[in-house]
């Protein structure tokens, strides 16, 4: 019989991860104190309430935190494990930005004591589970470690990638299959112990470094596979050939699976994800870096395409739909659509453009120092667009636009109308 997690655990980082996580934890039982830096999440999650937008998570989470099992601090307490959910962005030359892992291993460092657990969860490159196991070793010098490969050290580390999707995190987060990478196989195994109480996946067992590059492949395999998606529409465009008719056609060949083309790739893992790779093997990596510029090179070319129709118009009035990095999320950070909406704004500054999306109420920083973009809701924008881009198909616009696109110039930049 497998061994089930007995404790307290502590989740670092109430965020897209980190907060789904710990309530899949404290719903089975187990008490669970979730950390933050920043006041206002702590706060929130104190109060039963969840900062973001995620399907089935708000009941969730006030349930937790009504029964008494999810808690929220700014510090990490005395726990029995702690699973580290902090941001891993890239630095401008494109290498991880650890700092939040680091901060948050030494946060934890002072609490730790013999038996206690330590995942990281975030994205990370190859080594970075055993660094974190380094810096708290450096700040315990009374603990053994595990990242000397001591197979019977006092704490145990672990790697423990999320693959969740944004918008069905809390099916995904059960029924996923888990990878658990750890620094020795009994690392692996305590921090599975933890898995076991929610996952209804497989929970594969492997090293460290084999589970954070897992992660990676994951994200730079669909990059790629969407860069030549990406890459075929403008091939397509350039023929007057219907990229999504071509699509239709090659994906009927038993062995074929082309994905679909968009305004660029967004969210915080796909554009991100791919660099540690590149960066850890920056001569070996050249398809993963090319699909990488392929796609970062995709918000330039759909307003390219707008601004050239927008020039057939005297005075037109352009409707851009759709802010997000995708469908029926509210999560507008690295979103292609923003980017997009930008760059025809810079081109056009005499130009009404007005923005609508259901799952925003106000302009984002970025676009918030321009004059001539106004949000709207999408009717009245769609009624008074000569141009109409679709830029994320948000269920409310795949619904009702077709009868309303008559006589206007219309560029779906995701098949949504076809
Ligand atoms: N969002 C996703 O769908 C997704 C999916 C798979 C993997 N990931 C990875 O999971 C990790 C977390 O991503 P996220 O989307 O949850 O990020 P997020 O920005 O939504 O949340 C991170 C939270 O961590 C907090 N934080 C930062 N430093 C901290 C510290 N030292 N101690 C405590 N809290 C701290 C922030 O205030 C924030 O609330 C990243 O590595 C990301 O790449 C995300």
């Amino acid at each position: 019989m497998s061994e089930l997690f007995k404790g307290r655990i502590a989740v670092l980082g109430m965020g897209y991860v980190g907060l789904p996580t710990a309530v899949a934890i404290a719903t089975r039982g187990i008490d669970v104190v979730g950390v933050d830096i920043n006041p206002a999440t702590v706060a929130a999650v104190s109060r039963g309430e969840v900062p973001f937008i995620e399907p089935d998570l708000a009941v969730a989470v006030s349930g937790a935190v009504a029964m008494g099992r999810l808690t929220a601090a700014s510090e990490p307490p005395d726990a029995d494990a702690f699973i580290i959910a902090v941001p891993t962005p890239f630095h401008e030359d494109r290498t991880a930005d650890l700092s939040c892992v680091r901060a948050a291993a030494e946060q934890i460092a002072p609490r730790l004591r013999p038996g206690n657990i330590v995942v990281l969860e975030s994205t990370s490159p190859p080594g970075t589970t055993e660094r974190v196991s380094g810096w708290i070793g450096a700040l315990r010098p009374d603990i053994r470690m595990p990242h000397d490969g001591d197979s019977s050290s006092d704490i145990f580390v672990a790697h423990c990638p999320e693959r969740v999707l944004p918008g069905r995190t809390m099916i995904e987060i059960v029924t996923n299959d888990r990878v658990v990478g750890g620094l020795t196989q009994q690392c692996a195994e305590k921090a599975a112990s933890i898995y076991r109480l929610f996952a209804q996946g497989e929970i594969l067992l492997t090293d460290a470094a084999s589970a954070e590059m897992a992660k990676l492949v994951e994200n730079a395999y669909r990059d790629v596979n969407i860069a030549f998606a990406n890459e075929l529409s403008m091939i397509t465009e350039a023929l007057h050939i219907d990229v999504w008719e071509v699509i239709r056609l090659a994906n009927r060949h038993p062995r074929v699976n082309i994905l679909s083309p968009g305004p660029g790739v967004g969210g915080h893992c796909i554009p991100v994800d791919p660099w540690f790779i590149v960066s850890a093997a920056p001569e070996l990596a050249r398809l993963i870096r090319t699909a990488r510029e392929v796609n970062d090179r995709r918000p330039h070319y759909v307003a390219e395409q707008v601004v050239a129709k927008a020039k057939r118009f005297r005075s037109p009035t352009i409707a851009c739909l759709g802010l997000t990095f995708k469908a029926n999320v509210d999560d507008v950070r690295e979103s292609p659509a923003i980017e997009v909406v930008s760059l025809i704004a810079d081109a056009l500054a005499d130009t009404e453009i007005l923005i609508s999306d259901p799952f925003v109420d106000a302009l984002p920083t970025q676009l918030s120092g321009y004059s001539n973009l106004h949000l709207e809701n999408a009717y009245q924008a769609v009624e008074r667009a000569d141009i109409v881009v679709l830029l994320v198909e948000h269920e409310p616009f795949r619904a009702i636009w077709h009868n309303r696109l008559g006589g206007k110039v219309v560029y779906d930049t995701r098949g949504a109308w076809r």
